[in-house]
């Protein structure tokens, strides 16, 4: 049985923030988020989440989710830290303790450490750095066995000359956890409670601590400042863009590109720059994405071209459909396959029917549109009396005339036109003409008002 512990009770001070570090995020996500997706993907028995500097806008953050919370009211070490959970934790387990401020780390290289826990080994995860300055740096005997971590602080110069460093990230059975953490002292530079002085313990105990290592330095890095969690930001979209454009789908420049959540792209896709897609967006095959764009939680099927500066959020765009440019398509839309949206046609909780085309400057919401419909310049569906919202009903093939307002509830059957400028209060059988505005009035030698002096 595996449980995790995932140390967050740091303040992170170089944030300079009022924000507890692991709150900050990284593709949208808080980074400790990040840390406990991988927990859940390893199918965590139990997740024991240390938190202290602002532990309540933690628990706020995951409030309802089942994670054992554990407060630890004062930063004394990570040793200390991993202390507060001893009593939470089962002695038959597997433990792996994770930091909520290192979120790129891999479910395979999670997978290859606890692969090395045995009955008498532990693992622990190390990598080599080029500047290993700010680390605790591993310590081997002649034989090449881990034998201790000796942190910066208290190491002496031959020791600050080795390279590879402790990830801070490590697995051992619950039991000799338990064991071990008692005997933990805060005789050391910093006057804390070292979890890394586990490995001098385990090695005493006669427990082998074989280290292993990630395919990349970068999922080990911890974030501590501002400029680090943006340096993580490009890896992370980098690593995506990259995998997109292997996949068969154009980016057109890979450094302007954001995916905040899950994005699934069909074949020949083409995505210009400064785009945003956030939550769950499923992009069909050959959909053209115009620059500037920002795509939440949304559904856009295959050969629909989305113009520059287009916003979608919520919605299913089917098959065939033009959307923008400077388009804002509000929750709860669905256009159908060859449906049009023009420029500034800003729509909300609307289905619009097969073909159905709303070409410029246009509010639609709480709107039912049939097919072939044709909205023109300027109408607005007047859906809000003021304390409540309502439908309009357009019928297949009406045709709407520039600049109409159709104040809802109302209903316009279908093959309906209405002539420009009408204000629509009431409903409209099919095939009617609607005229609703005044009479145009020709008056001859019409005199202008002019200033009184
Ligand atoms: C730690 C390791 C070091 C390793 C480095 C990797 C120790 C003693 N040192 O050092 O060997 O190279 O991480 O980044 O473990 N935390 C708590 N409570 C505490 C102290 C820390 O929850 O009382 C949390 C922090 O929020 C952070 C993590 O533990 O997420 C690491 O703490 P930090 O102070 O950054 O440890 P380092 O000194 O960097
Ligand atoms: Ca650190």
């Amino acid at each position: 049985m595996l449980e995790v512990v995932i140390l967050a009770a740091g303040k992170g001070t170089r944030m300079r923030s009022r924000k507890p570090k692991v709150l900050h995020k990284l593709a949208g996500r808080p980074f400790v988020g990040h840390v406990l997706e991988r927990a859940e993907e390893l199918k965590a028995e139990a997740i024991h989440l240390v938190v202290g500097f602002g532990a309540d806008q933690v628990r706020a953050e995951y409030a309802g989710a089942p994670f054992n919370f554990v407060e630890q009211t004062e930063q004394l070490g990570t040793g200390h830290a991993v202390q507060q959970c001893m009593d939470d934790l089962k002695d038959d387990s597997k433990v792996l303790i994770l930091y909520g401020d290192v979120p790129l780390i891999k479910k395979s290289t999670l997978e290859s450490l606890l692969n090395v826990v045995k009955e008498k080994t532990m693992g622990l995860l190390t990598v080599k750095l080029k500047k290993p300055h700010g680390y605790g740096r591993i310590v081997r005997n002649a034989n090449g066995k881990i034998v201790a971590i000796v942190e910066q602080k208290d190491a002496d110069k031959e020791q600050l000359e080795i390279r590879e460093v402790n990830t801070g990230v490590m697995a051992l059975n619950a039991k000799h956890l338990k064991a071990w953490l008692p005997r933990l002292t805060n005789n050391n530079a910093q006057g804390e409670y070292y979890l890394t002085d586990l490995i001098e313990i385990a090695v005493k105990e006669g427990v082998e601590v074989v280290g292993t290592q990630p395919d990349s330095k970068h999922e080990v890095a911890g974030v501590n400042d501002r400029k680090q969690q943006a340096e993580l930001e490009r890896i992370y979209q980098e690593a995506i863009a990259i995998d997109l454009l292997e996949q068969g789908i154009s980016l057109v420049d890979p450094t302007r590109f954001d995916c905040r959540g899950r994005l699934d792209v069909g074949a020949d896709t083409y995505i210009d720059i400064n785009c945003i897609f956030e939550g769950k967006v499923v992009l069909g095959e050959n959909v053209e994405i115009g620059p500037n764009c920002f795509i939440k939680n949304s559904t856009i099927e295959d050969n629909t071209v989305i113009h520059a500066n287009t916003i979608i959020e919520d919605s299913h765009i089917g098959s065939d459909c033009t959307v923008g440019p400077f388009a804002r398509v509000r929750p709860q839309c669905r256009l159908e396959s060859g449906a049009k949206l023009g420029n500034f046609v800003e729509t909300k909780k609307a289905h619009i029917g097969k073909g159905s085309k709303v070409n410029h400057l246009s509010y639609i919401g709480d709107a039912e549109l049939g097919e072939d419909v044709n909205i023109g310049a300027g109408t607005i569906t007047c859906n809000y009396d003021g304390a409540n919202k309502f439908l309009t009903t357009i019928g297949d093939r009406v045709f709407v005339g520039s600049n109409s307002a159709l104040v809802a509830p109302v209903f316009i059957g279908a093959e309906a036109t209405i002539g420009a400028g009408a204000v629509v209060t009431s409903d409209v059988a099919e095939k009617q003409l609607v005229i609703a505005r005044a009479h145009q009035k020709n008056i001859d030698g019409w005199q202008r008002p002019v200033k009184k002096k």
